[in-house]
């Protein structure tokens, strides 16, 4: 298969993801999937053969960054004339043929339903059978995208795909289509294999992955599991935190009107799942929330973070939230000021508001100015800094267990990992530790986002 630059040449492939943790769980099963095939990958840009751009359509700006990086690359086939240059993912699957005639020198564009047929688009492409679009909705054998890359600690793993709520302002729907959960035996078989390639966490993905199980059987049998679960959710965080070798289960993102009792105690009750839960509010406004469609208040979203928070006292709760919705009055705004404190996020993501073509509020009149929007971003990043201060206070002399990640990104001669709680933890290492050890870390000093501090000691010390 590796004609043109002669029999040993290994093609090398380079992918750059934008988006969410399911582009990045993609990016790294196409990387699979491709390595399988024989194809190499590389972090070098100027060293690859192919290059790939998985793309996020969630929001305006995402949409213009990708598509810069692609045209970039197209220019850069001047010099480079066997580069291929691919897109692949949310914008691919929302614009389709499109995609060529906005990027110049595009070799092919392959939708988010379709991934698993990228080797043999790449080898069409080098067969000199291009250009590609493959934007179909029917899914190219789900099973041959549950490779992983080795040697990792953490790892994503999709159980939902797709999404079926709808929200006004939301664009994944189009892009990923309905929502189907996938069997649970499918499931532990990609996670047994994880264990036994030394992962230590799992983060199992879904847009609302609260929903699983509820579109389609993922257990062949009702049954009632030996902490008493009957919910699908509940079920498959017993049976993943009962891995050998699993240490932490993770889940995201959920929604209010997933957070059952029955969730609330799984939380609490398996030692494996993390105190840790990322829960978009979207806003503090009823009136907001109700034109954006999320199906809940700002009541029953801090009952649902009561329900939690009663059988995970120590949960830390982060979230997204969006400014400048249409209608959004200074009123709706201190609504989520309000709302953002009383829940207590230890972080937050605040997006201002971008139309997307097709959504129902892309209908709407889109009137807060771009200038309001940006003020309302500035002092909702301030507030959560002042929060997420105060929260992390309390933990300065107190000792954390972490698990590590390898050195820190900013500072090679430091190490990182996380808390159970999802605390990025920064540390000095000492000679014998490695990535994938649980360290004790005595908390010294604490940003809004980071807690720093030194080991006192290693696994069971
Ligand atoms: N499925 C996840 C969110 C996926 S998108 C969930 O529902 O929790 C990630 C975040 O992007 C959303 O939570 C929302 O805050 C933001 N977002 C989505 N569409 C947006 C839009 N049109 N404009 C601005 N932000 C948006
Ligand atoms: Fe979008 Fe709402 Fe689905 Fe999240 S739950 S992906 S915000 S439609
Ligand atoms: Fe973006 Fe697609 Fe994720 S639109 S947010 S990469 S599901």
């Amino acid at each position: 298969m590796m004609g043109q630059q002669g029999i040993n040449h290994v093609l090398a492939v380079h992918i750059r993801t934008y988006g969410c943790q399911m582009n990045v769980r993609d990016s790294e099963a196409i990387g699979a999937l491709l390595v399988r095939q024989g194809y190499r990958l590389t972090e070098r840009e100027d060293e690859a053969d192919v290059i790939l751009i998985n793309t996020c359509s969630v929001r305006g700006k995402a949409e213009d960054k990708a598509v810069g990086k692609l045209r970039l690359m197209g220019v850069e086939k001047r010099e480079r004339p066997h580069l291929i240059v691919g897109a692949v993912g949310c914008m691919v699957q929302r614009i389709g043929r499109e995609a060529l005639k906005r990027i110049d020198g595009l070799d092919f564009a392959v939708g988010t339903h379709r991934l698993s047929a990228l080797p043999a688009v790449i080898e069409a492409i080098r067969a000199g059978r291009g250009p590609i679009v493959d934007v179909g909705e029917e899914e190219t054998e789900p099973e041959a995208l549950a490779g992983h890359l080795s040697g990792q600690v953490l790892a994503f793993v999709n159980i939902l795909l797709g999404c079926d709520r709808h929200c006004a302002y939301c664009i994944v729907p189009t892009v990923r289509g309905r929502e189907w959960s996938r069997p649970a035996e499918s499931i532990m078989r990609e996670i047994g294999a994880l264990a036994g390639d030394g992962v230590k966490e799992v983060t199992l993905l879904g847009q609302s992955v609260m929903s699983y199980g509820r579109a389609n059987v993922v257990y062949p049998e009702a049954h009632v599991s030996r902490h008493g679960f009957m919910e699908a959710l509940p079920r498959l965080l017993e049976e993943v935190s009962g891995v050998p070798g699993i240490q932490r289960v993770r889940f995201t993102s959920g929604h209010p009107s997933g957070c059952t009792e029955e969730l609330a105690r799984a939380m609490g009750e398996l030692k494996g799942v993390c105190d840790h839960l990322h829960l978009p509010v979207q806003s503090g406004s009823d009136r907001i929330l109700k034109a954006m469609r999320r199906g809940y208040t700002a009541e029953t979203y801090l009952a649902a973070v009561a329900r939690l928070r009663a059988s995970v006292p120590s949960l830390a709760l982060t979230s997204d939230v969006i400014v400048g919705f249409p209608g959004e009055t200074e009123a709706d705004f201190e609504q989520t000021r309000l709302l953002m404190d009383a829940a207590g996020f230890d972080n937050a993501y605040i997006f201002k508001y971008s139309p997307r073509e097709g959504t129902p509020a892309a209908s709407m009149v889109d009137d807060v100015t771009p200038d309001e929007k940006m003020r309302r971003n500035h002092v909702l990043l301030e507030d959560q800094d002042r929060r997420g201060l105060d929260l992390n206070r309390v933990l300065v002399g107190k000792v954390v267990e972490v698990l590590t990640e390898g050195p820190s990104l900013r500072n090679q001669d430091r190490w990182a990992g996380r808390t159970t709680t999802s605390k990025i933890t920064i540390f000095e290492p000492r000679a014998a530790i490695k990535a994938g050890d649980t360290v004790k870390v005595l908390v010294e000093r604490v940003g809004p986002q980071t807690l720093y501090g030194s080991v006192v000691g290693e696994d069971g010390i």
